[in-house]
């Protein structure tokens, strides 16, 4: 018989901190992404498949949770870090790959050209926006890419955020792979546009 699960004083309080912590993040995003996470080009992003298993739309959230994640982190520790840069930041970074196959004909021109075209695709749809805002787009794939280096603190999170992500979507996707779970990305994405819904 399965034993019975319990929930620690201590475990309730660190799972209402997270629940806490991702009802922030999420109010964020809202308030400073309202434009992108409404845009038919996010739309689509969860159509495009990106780093084998996952797709466009599911990276950005990664990358975008994760940053606004980093930003309360440094913002603890007095770091002055702009979260409406970064939200948006984050949100644009990998807009500009959309329709890969038909913009680049090879993965390193996609490399290299795609955070100019989010940035064109970011000012559609949030107007003119700080210079610090488009160097987070245009400096994310550093090193990579012949990309140059971020240029602000709000820069070097969403292209460390990046990394990461890029990661997780990478081992998740084997988990995809080595376990079965057939639908697991499906689940995902519902999970990630759910969370957003509320
Ligand atoms: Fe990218
Ligand atoms: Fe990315």
């Amino acid at each position: 018989m399965r034993t019975p699960y319990y929930e620690s004083t201590m475990h309730r309080q660190i799972r209402e901190k997270r629940e806490n912590r991702r009802d922030r993040i999420r109010n964020d995003l809202e308030l400073y992404g309202e434009e992108v996470l409404n845009s038919e080009e996010m739309r689509q992003a969860f159509e495009q498949t990106h780093h084998t298993w996952s797709t466009v739309g599911e990276h950005t959230f990664r990358v975008a949770f994760t940053s606004v994640l980093i930003s309360y982190a440094l913002k603890k520790l007095n770091i002055k870090v702009s979260v409406p840069a970064v939200v948006v930041g984050a949100l644009c970074h990998d807009l500009g790959i959309l329709g890969r196959k038909d913009k680049f004909s090879s993965a390193k021109e996609m490399s290299i050209e795609h955070p100019k075209d989010s940035v064109a695709v970011a000012r559609e749809l949030v107007g003119e926006m700080p210079d610090k805002t488009e160097d987070i787009i245009e400096r994310h794939m550093w090193p990579a890419g012949q990309s140059k280096a971020p240029n602000s603190i709000e820069a070097a999170i969403v292209s460390a955020a990046d990394k990461y992500s890029a990661v997780k979507d990478i081992i998740k996707g084997s988990e995809v792979k080595e376990t079965g779970v057939k639908y697991y990305v499906r689940d995902e994405k519902e999970k990630i546009r759910n969370l957003l819904k509320g």
